[in-house]
Order: C-alpha cells, then structure tokens, then sequence
C-alpha cells in the first residue's frame, strides 16, 4: 500500500497520482485490481449510489456503511474516505469525533474535507491528532446550495488568487494532498507549481499531480449526463439493460433455465416420489 510520503515522492517525480472512487465490495475489488494508486470514498457516493440530487443530504452512518464495504474489497489500497456535510463544521471536537469513527470503524487511511478558511482549524487539529487530511478547493458540492449551482470556481484573477492563498493554507495546516475540482487549467497549474503537496484535479487540467473520477462517470454505469470534465471509458449501461432485457423475456417464453441450469434427482429417486 501507498503512503502520503509515497504521494509526496511521485509529485517530486512528477509521477500522475491516480484516485478512483469506490462505494462498495464490487467497485472497490475492481478499483484496488487496476492498480489505482488511491480510492476516495467520496459522499459523491449520495447521487451516484443513493440518488438524491446532491451530497447534502449524506450522514456519517452512510459514509461508514460504505466505507465499511470499500476497505473489504480493497484492503491493500490507500483509502480516503469523505467527512459529510456538517460533520466537520460545529466544533472541532466533533470533527475529531466522527473523524475518528470514519476511520476506526471503516479502516480508511485519511479523510477529505472540503473548504478552506472555515476548516483550517479542522485540518490542523486532525493532522495533529494523526489524521491525514486531504483538502478539497475550487467546487465544493456541500457547499452548492451557497455557491448556486455546479459551476466553475476561480474564474476571475481575483477569485484565483484566493484560491492559491487558500491552498497553501491547507497545506500549511498540515494537509497532505488537495483536491481541486472544476478550476480553470491555468489556476489548477499555478496551485500545482506553489504547493509542496499533491493536488489532484477534476475538472482541473492535465497540469494537476494526479487525477481523480468518479467509478460511476468513468464507466457510465446508472448515470445518463456526465459533466464536461468526465471522459466515458466505456458504457456499461447498455451490457446491463441488454443483459436484463434478455432475462426477463427468456423467463417469459420458457427459454430460461434451462436443463444445464437445473439439478436432477437419481431415477428411482424419481420414480418412488411418483409412487
Ligand atoms: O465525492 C467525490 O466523489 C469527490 C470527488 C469528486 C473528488 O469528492
Ligand atoms: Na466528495
């Protein structure tokens, strides 16, 4: 398994760090055996897995129930698994708290959160309680309600000066990678180029040091739309419906099962059930 000095090095080689999400046995198990290099268990997992429309509505029981799963089907991979909405914003107490549990109980190595100014604190008390925190900048979904909508962050040289300010903030409390999601490639590089740390982009440009997606976007797989910033590896929407179709229609005429699928009693075991 990699470690956050692992991470630290591969961006010092400039090696592409890769992180794939993963919310249960089977992803997990597929995810570990392509040789990612990090799994997120990402509160992505609420629209994806879950079908609400957004990850507000993600409780710390869901995140452990998943995580609890992913770490069964990916026990050699470095698993980072999301803190959900509200569970780091009251106090930092409560933040080591479920922070602790996420980990404890699901065996992930590091949690995400997302934010900046309002969580530097969190990040520093976790970090120095042994926590490794990876940061989230740029789209922050928790926050959609705030910021109106999924749209680009940091579009302004304004906007993108925060943001680098910000970044180095987290990484200055102590965070050992950050996610930076729907940024403009020229402010995804320039955070890059100033931080020490990792930065693994979505939506963010070839320059980040690593490279992040959701499983369900990335293998089209329940999903429909996908943002911009997915590419669509494969389909696997259509084997599925097709697979499903055949099924039901087989059962329907009689075709399915057939005698191959079906156990056999011995003849006279036949013939004395018949009297
Ligand atoms: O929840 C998630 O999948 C994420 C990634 C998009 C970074 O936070
Ligand atoms: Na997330």
């Amino acid at each position: 398994m990699k470690t956050t000095t692992d991470f630290f090095k591969m961006k010092q080689n400039a090696q592409k760090i890769t992180m794939i999400t993963a919310y249960d046995y089977p992803s997990a198990k597929l995810v570990e055996q392509a040789g990612t290099d990090l799994i997120l268990v990402g509160d992505s997992l609420g629209m994806v897995v879950l079908g609400y429309d957004s990850t507000v509505p993600v409780t710390m029981e869901d995140m452990i129930h998943h995580g609890k799963a992913v770490k069964r089907g990916a026990k050699d991979t470095f698993i980072v698994i999301d803190m959900p909405f509200m569970s780091y914003h009251i106090s930092n107490r409560e933040t080591l708290i479920n922070a602790t549990r996420l980990i404890q109980e699901t065996g992930a190595n590091a949690v995400k959160l997302e934010g900046a100014d309002d969580v530097i604190d969190q990040i520093n008390s976790l970090t120095n309680a042994g926590i490794p925190v990876m940061a989230h900048l740029g789209l922050t979904p928790q926050s959609v309600g705030v910021l109106g909508g999924y749209k680009v962050q940091g579009k302004s040289s304004e906007e993108a000066k925060l943001l680098i300010q910000n970044a180095l903030k987290c990484q200055a409390a102590g965070a050992f990678a950050i996610v930076l999601e729907c940024v403009p490639m020229q402010v995804a590089k320039e955070v890059s180029d100033q931080l020490d740390i990792p930065t693994i982009g979505i939506g963010a440009g070839s320059d980040t040091d690593g490279q992040v997606l959701v499983y369900h976007d990335l293998i089209t797989y329940g999903v429909d739309r996908v943002a911009k910033f997915v590419k669509q590896y494969t389909n696997v929407n259509d084997p599925i419906s097709l697979a499903l179709d055949q099924y039901i229609s087989e059962v329907r005429i009689g075709a399915f099962p057939e005698m191959k699928h079906s156990f056999q009693m011995k003849a006279e075991e036949v013939k004395s059930l018949y009297g």
